[in-house]
């Protein structure tokens, strides 16, 4: 079944559901993807971060090669990594990605956090994270204004449809948004019951941005990653107003924390590394969840972050 799709203001079209990349393993990622698109799945979420994209673009070249989909019918994401926010290393870089994955161009390349790092040497290190030399954290001189700007560059060469934000809070949004000559097609968050964000929400769709929910389950992919910030949170799978929703649906509680979103227009790119979780999350869409459902599961909200940049040792506050 092929998820539902939301019009971007680039023109093109984006699927509500996708795939996230992240902690993929490159042991595994090649066949995920692969079985991804087989099951259905037509939007790749990844990122220079998640050090995957070779593996991921082989998983691609297999099904388009076996004559399961075509590149079109396909949505493929990543991301510019701060490393590579100064305005000559943006286009060079983006070239790489695109190399890695064995593509001609990315239907969304977004800016993956607003924070430039010192530029590190692919040849040095690759991904090469928060760290300058592996250990500390050195800021870099780009602004926003002069990624955003080799950014829309990318564009006219042809390397990217459409250029998108994350991590960003509505004020960096506003600023952009003045010397924007291309708009953010998407806003990436985080995004679940215990962070709702509904103003920056609001905005942002109201500015025309499509937004997309990431770690749409909120604890259990930074508990996977080690994290602090997760640990003894309680999961919203077994929460009981998620599971009372559930049943009533006949649905299971990933399903409706994913339909909690999409029936917002919230796109969703959850991660499974397994196959039966990974088909379950993309049949999110034939069901309807009631205004009273949709409101009690907001009110699980308790401003909860989990992605923010300090719990991880990275003294950058952007959310502060
Ligand atoms: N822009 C950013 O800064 C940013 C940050 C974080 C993530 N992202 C993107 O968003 C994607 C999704 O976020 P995420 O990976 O953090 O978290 P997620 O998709 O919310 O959660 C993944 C976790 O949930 C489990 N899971 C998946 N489907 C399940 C199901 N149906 N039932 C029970 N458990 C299930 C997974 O385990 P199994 O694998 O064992 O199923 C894994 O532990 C990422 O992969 C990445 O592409 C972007």
């Amino acid at each position: 079944m092929a998820s539902p799709t939301i019009k971007l203001n680039s023109g093109y079209e984006m699927p509500l559901v996708g795939f996230g990349l992240w902690k993929v393993t490159n042991e595994t990622c090649a066949d995920q993807v692969y079985n991804a698109i087989k099951t259905g799945y037509r939007l790749f979420d990844g990122a220079c971060d998640y050090g995957n994209e070779k593996e991921a673009g082989q998983g691609v070249a297999r099904a388009i090669k076996e004559g399961i989909v075509k590149r079109s019918e396909l949505f493929i994401v990543s991301k510019l990594w701060n490393s590579f926010h100064d305005a000559e290393h943006v286009e060079p870089i983006t070239r790489k990605q695109l190399a890695d994955w064995g593509l001609e161009y990315f239907d969304l390349f977004i800016m993956h956090f607003p924070i430039s790092l010192k530029y590190v040497d692919p040849k040095v290190r690759y991904p090469p994270g928060f760290t300058y030399d592996g250990k500390t954290v050195v800021p870099g001189k780009a602004s926003i204004q002069e990624t955003w700007q080799a950014l829309e560059k990318v564009v006219d060469a042809g390397l990217a449809r459409s250029i998108g934000i994350s991590n960003f809070r509505a004020v960096l949004i506003i600023d952009l948004l003045r010397y924007a000559r291309i708009r953010p097609a998407t806003l990436q968050i985080e995004h679940h019951p215990y962070l709702t964000q509904p103003q920056l929400i609001k905005y942002a769709q109201g500015e025309g941005i499509a937004v997309t929910a990431y770690s749409s389950f909120g604890p259990p992919s930074f508990v996977d990653a080690g994290m602090d910030s997760a640990k003894g949170v309680p999961s919203l799978f077994e929460h009981d107003a998620v599971v009372e929703v559930a049943h009533r649906h006949n649905k299971n509680p990933s399903q409706v924390l994913l339909r909690w979103a999409t029936q917002r227009g919230v796109a969703v790119i959850p991660k499974s590394n397994n196959q039966n979780r990974l088909a379950q999350n993309l049949h999110v869409n034939d069901f309807d969840l009631s205004q009273e459902d949709l409101d009690k599961i907001s009110s699980l909200n308790k401003d909860l972050r989990f992605n923010d940049p300090p719990s991880y040792g990275v003294n950058i506050p952007i959310f502060a």
